[in-house]
């Protein structure tokens, strides 16, 4: 039996994928708890025949495993290097569609896959859905070369204030370890803070050991938000 807010999330990632998935579709597929009903609702759909000929890029080791152990049909950037379309979780999405996203880890593989895409599309129940980044999820996670991580937790608040921490492991006793080998560095944001993300983004896309950021701007095409009530709203851009 399903949580409300799982119940939630799964009609929001089986509503977008019946609406964006299409025949012969080459699809990004994101991470995450919510991602993990899209490849539930793929599974279904093309087990019943109503979907043919989907290729999968996934964004994670994790959703690479879910979507082969569905028995879909999985490939990679280099087979397939142009998408049609890519659908995946986020962390916070604000009123212009402005995202943090990487709560799992996967952002910068996340980041390229989206970019591979002609349309991305975001699947969230509504505890996502914020008035200003920082209501919920407070931090943007931030993938770094282990080489610069200690310099990059003095310099990330030195310009852009709040205060930074290297994600430790649950499992082992060390830094959590990204698909792509590397840190990440988790930047507790000032709240108050203008909506001056793009500045950001730039700013630290333009610092060395940076391998990218959580934020995700201008790149949503719409936003699947799911409700207590069983109801499901797409807001489009
Ligand atoms: C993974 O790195 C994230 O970007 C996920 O997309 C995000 O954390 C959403 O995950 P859930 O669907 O589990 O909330």
């Amino acid at each position: 039996e399903l949580s409300p807010i799982d119940q939630a999330k799964k009609k929001a990632a089986f509503a977008c994928g019946k609406k964006y998935v299409e025949n012969g579709c080459r699809l990004g597929v994101g991470s995450g708890s919510t991602v993990k009903f899209l490849v539930e609702y793929l599974k279904h759909a093309v087990k019943d025949g109503s979907l043919k000929d989907v290729v999968c890029v996934p964004t994670s080791y994790l959703t690479r495993r879910w979507l082969l152990d569905a028995g879909l049909t999985v490939t990679d950037l280099d087979v397939t290097p142009e998408l049609d379309v890519c659908i995946d979780g986020a962390d916070e999405v604000d009123p212009s569609f402005t995202c943090i996203k990487g709560g799992g880890g996967c952002l910068a593989r996340e980041k390229i896959v989206q970019n591979a895409a002609k349309k991305f599309h975001v699947i969230a129940d509504h505890s996502k859905e914020v008035k200003k980044l920082g209501e919920n999820f407070k931090f943007v996670p931030i993938e770094v070369l282990p080489f610069a991580a200690q310099a990059l937790l003095k310099t990330i608040p030195q310009s852009e204030g709040g205060s930074a921490e290297l994600r430790m492991s649950k499992q082992v006793c060390g830094p959590a370890i990204t698909d792509n080998n590397n840190f990440i560095i988790d930047w507790t944001f000032d709240k108050n803070r203008h909506g001056d993300w793009k500045e950001v983004q730039q700013r630290l896309a333009n610092t060395p050991g940076i391998v990218e950021t959580g934020l995700f701007i201008d790149v949503v095409e719409s936003v699947f938000f799911a409700y207590d009530d069983g109801s499901v709203k797409e807001i489009l851009k």
